[in-house]
């Protein structure tokens, strides 16, 4: 496994890094969790991401159980604050922040975070009053370093403008070969101001390994299957993708990679990417795309794969 720098952090970062969303404390159960996470280590993967809200604070709860026993600073632990937690708790005020804080803390049974990241933009609170507060749980040793996930460029540059606060390291966008928005404005503004991009769906949620063939129901034991996990998957009828994502097998043969190994390769050949966070449900999938690791993909591969991907590729656009 590899390591790349996080921004201007002194945070060393594996380039496989394993993500939370729907699955630890959610969909996968209770023994393929503790295996993925147990491979992650084994493998070299020293980051961890998750989010107050994921599972509804099951997902933090279950890294604090299966974390408790691995010496704190022997991994790079990152959460995230926004969405909904109750009726009342949302958002990004000086509330909020110091609110939410303190309960991922106790979930994740440890006194700090190494990241905490704002889930999305809070149109409802000025800006000033959360890089504040978030500032305030820096200096209260709560939280090493300071991220955010898809916000707008203006209030990203907004942020870096704001005096005697802490500056954002890290990023957190959808990246992967077909959802390349954060190409045009975000990459470049975060490249000039010391922050990583780190990536969530770099396979867009399993698309990418070619696990879903055009005109074939989904695998049984895939996550389009899965009642509990498929309600954001939307491309899976989308058999023009499909065909194409099937037509990179060959590349990936001749590479001696696995699909996966090549989409995971394509989003690492991006300097400003820190790091891939991937999802798995399996610890053999924790295995195989951590050997992306290292991996380089030469000019030409690159441009067949953007030939075959043709205008399946989307570059506009954000999650909500
Ligand atoms: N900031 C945000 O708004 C945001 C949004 C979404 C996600 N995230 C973060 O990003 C992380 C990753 O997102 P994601 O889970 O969508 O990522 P992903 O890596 O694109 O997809 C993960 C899924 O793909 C399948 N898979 C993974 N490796 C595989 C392999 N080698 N072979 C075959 N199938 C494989 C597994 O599903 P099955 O085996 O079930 O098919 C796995 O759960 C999340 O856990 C979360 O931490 C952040």
């Amino acid at each position: 496994m590899r390591y790349r720098k996080l921004g201007s952090s002194d945070l060393q970062v594996s380039e496989i890094s394993l993500g939370s969303w729907m699955t630890y404390g959610g969909g996968v159960d209770r023994e393929r969790s503790e295996a993925c996470v147990a491979t992650a280590f084994d493998v070299g993967i020293n980051f961890i991401d998750t989010a107050n809200v994921y599972s509804g604070g099951r997902a933090e709860e279950f890294l604090g159980e299966v974390l408790a026993d691995r010496q704190r600073d022997s991994y790079v632990l990152a959460t995230k604050l926004f969405f909904p937690m109750s009726e009342s708790d949302r958002g990004l005020s000086r509330q909020q922040v110091v609110k939410q804080i303190d309960a991922s803390l106790a979930r994740l049974r440890t006194d700090y975070v190494d990241l905490y990241q704002c889930h999305r933009y809070d149109w409802d609170t000025p800006l000033e009053e959360t890089m504040e507060a978030l500032s305030e749980i820096v200096r209260a040793g709560k939280a090493r370093y300071l991220g955010f996930s898809e916000w707008p460029p203006e209030k990203i540059a907004e942020a870096l403008n704001l005096p005697g606060v802490e500056k954002f390291v890290s990023s957190q966008p959808q990246y992967s070969m077909i959802w390349r928005g954060p190409e045009r404005d975000v990459i470049p503004l975060c490249a000039a101001n010391g922050i990583s991009q780190i990536v969530w769906s770099p396979l867009a949620q399993g698309i990418l390994t070619g696990k879903y063939k055009p005109g074939e129901p989904p695998p049984a034991d895939s996550r389009a299957s899965s009642e509990q996990m498929n309600y954001f998957m939307d491309s899976t009828d989308d058999d023009t993708l499909l065909k194409r994502v099937q037509q990179l097998q060959p590349i990936a043969d001749d590479l001696g990679l696995s699909m996966a190994q090549l989409a995971l390769a394509w989003v690492l050949r991006e300097p400003n990417v820190a790091s891939a966070i991937i999802g798995a449900s399996r610890p053999e999938q924790v295995s195989d795309n951590a050997a992306a690791s290292g991996v380089s993909l030469d000019e030409p591969t690159l441009r067949q794969i953007d030939e075959i991907l043709g205008d399946s590729v989307r570059y506009e656009g954000s999650a909500s």
